[in-house]
């Protein structure tokens, strides 16, 4: 069975930018292959933190997590800190990268602009995000599309490790591939090109429904529509229409399509039915962070268990890698 990896940084609530891009796709691959999910605290700590807070996010998510249906029945859930194999691994990566590659990568120039004095780690965020993948040997990767560079590095770091420790012909890491959602990138409510916690612009998994009603109701639409009578192009309404897509049923689709270019519904009714179908889907969801919160003890046991998991193979590959490179 192929084997996927993936991660995502306690770094603030879940969103519905991060389910709808990765998360959903995780609960959905999980039973279709040997599945490893990882809260990457290491990750969170490149960018100025508080630590009681990573504590409590780090928790927060695994709840999220557990919550939207990850189950550790059908795979691995574990916190990257509890298994010291990735940092090991990232060192010697940082042996194999080359510096032009890393900074050339998209989100270290947008995320070094906005410090005043910027750190080794955010430059050397990729290659750890590589031995996260690479120290599972996953195949693939699911995650939202803004992603798609640093896999690309990842797969650079697996070729260089190969070309100079493995025989020839017989390479050890595979190169990992993105796996995509139908939704990679979900744009933020104020029409931003990306929906993302850092822009204020979005909505939270666990947020009650009236907070996300009145997130909604103001979100940005076709700006071509300025009275109700006004026909729309759904088209031209990338925050509301995308969310229909990916929380209305195929028929609704269909009906905000017409209803908008005819000019049958406003705006207003557009985000009641899109509001309706969004807490279908997110009502569970809710409820069942909420038992968990309850539970620590369950979660933590989750934890502890899939760290156990997670190093099992971690351990093989380091003993591995370590043998092919003189270091055992
Ligand atoms: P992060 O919160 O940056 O750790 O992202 C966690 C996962 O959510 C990654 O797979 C991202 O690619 C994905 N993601 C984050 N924001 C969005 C978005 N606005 N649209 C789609 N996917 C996203
Ligand atoms: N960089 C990813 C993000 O911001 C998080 C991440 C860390 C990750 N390690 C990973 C994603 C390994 C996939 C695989 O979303």
């Amino acid at each position: 069975m192929p084997r996927i990896f993936s991660g995502i940084q306690p770094s603030g609530e879940l969103h519905i930018g991060n389910y709808l891009g990765a998360i959903k796709n995780w609960v959905a691959l999980q039973s279709q292959y040997e599945s490893i999910f990882c809260v990457v605290d290491y990750h969170a700590i490149t960018l100025t933190y508080a630590p009681a807070a990573l504590r409590r996010r780090t928790r927060e998510m695994a709840v999220s997590l557990l919550a939207t249906g990850i189950d550790p029945a059908h795979c691995t859930l574990f916190v990257q800190s509890r298994v010291p194999e990735h940092t090991e691994l990232q060192w010697i990566f940082n042996t194999i990268t080359p510096l032009g590659e890393l900074e050339r990568q998209v989100a270290f120039k947008e995320k070094s602009a906005r410090q005043e004095q910027v750190m080794a780690g955010i430059l050397n965020y990729p290659v750890l995000q590589a031995a996260d993948i690479l120290l599972y040997l996953a195949d693939l990767v699911p995650v939202g599309e803004d992603q798609v560079q640093h896999l690309e590095l990842s797969r650079v770091v697996a070729r260089n490790w190969n070309a100079r420790f493995a025989p020839e012909g017989q390479p050890y890491f595979p190169e990992p591939q993105a796996k995509l959602t139908p939704t990679r990138r979900i744009v933020g409510l104020d029409g931003n090109a990306k929906m993302s916690k850092s822009l204020g612009n979005t909505i939270g998994l666990l947020e009650p429904p009236d907070d996300i009603w009145a997130k909604l109701r103001p979100a940005v639409t076709d700006p071509a529509r300025v009275k109700k009578t006004d026909p729309g192009n759904p088209d031209q309404c990338p925050v509301i229409f995308e969310l229909h897509k990916a929380f209305s049923p195929p028929a609704t689709v269909a009906e905000v399509d017409a209803k908008c270019r005819g000019a049958g519904w406003g705006c207003v009714d557009c985000k009641k039915v899109l509001f309706e179908h969004m807490n279908a889907e997110l009502t569970p969801i809710r409820t069942r962070a909420q038992a968990l919160a309850e539970q620590p003890r369950l979660v933590d046991d989750a934890l502890d268990a899939g760290a156990e998991k997670a190093r099992v193979i971690a351990r093989q590959t380091m003993t591995h890698v370590k043998e092919q490179m003189g270091l055992a």
